[in-house]
């Protein structure tokens, strides 16, 4: 059925230069484009999307990662396109991500782990209010 999700292309990966290798795999794929931005996020932003790993001990260094410059957020749409996009990126750490994803092919590290994909439709649906209000369903609560 048809899914959006939400995508942060990281700082690693636009520091690296890898913005286009990365958004073509998913449009190649067949993804479209709902929304697509480019953008530096302050802490509180940071620990909103986060809000599941911020008593996390890696929390700290991944808050510093994430607003360690620009990023690429964006809405993918599609059928089934959370679990798709979860496939195409691979496993979080890059080091035991299996080759043919993006973190397999392209990330060494757990954290500069290059992508973040929502993990779910109901995940999806809150991260997509987060960074996206003017996306979101009516009746989503704001941030
Ligand atoms: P992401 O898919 O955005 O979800 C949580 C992020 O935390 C993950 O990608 C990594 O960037 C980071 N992360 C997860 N596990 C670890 C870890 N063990 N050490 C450092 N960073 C981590």
């Amino acid at each position: 059925s048809a899914e959006r999700t939400l995508v942060l292309i990281k700082p690693d990966a636009v520091r690296r230069r890898l913005v286009s290798e990365i958004l073509g795999r998913f449009e190649r794929k067949g993804l479209g484009i709902d929304a697509m931005v480019l953008r530096r996020i302050d802490a509180r932003l940071a620990d909103l999307h986060y809000a599941e790993h911020v008593a996390k001990p890696f929390y700290p260094a991944l808050r510093d990662f994430v607003t360690s410059g620009p990023l690429v957020a964006l809405v993918l749409s599609g059928s089934g396109a959370v679990g798709l996009v979860r496939g195409l990126v691979g496993a979080t750490d890059g080091r035991l991500a299996a080759p043919g994803t993006i973190r397999g092919d392209l990330a060494s590290s757990s954290r500069e782990n290059l992508v973040h994909a929502s993990d779910s439709v109901d995940t999806a649906r809150r991260e997509i209010a987060l960074w996206f209000p003017e996306l979101a369903d009516p009746g989503t609560e704001p941030a």
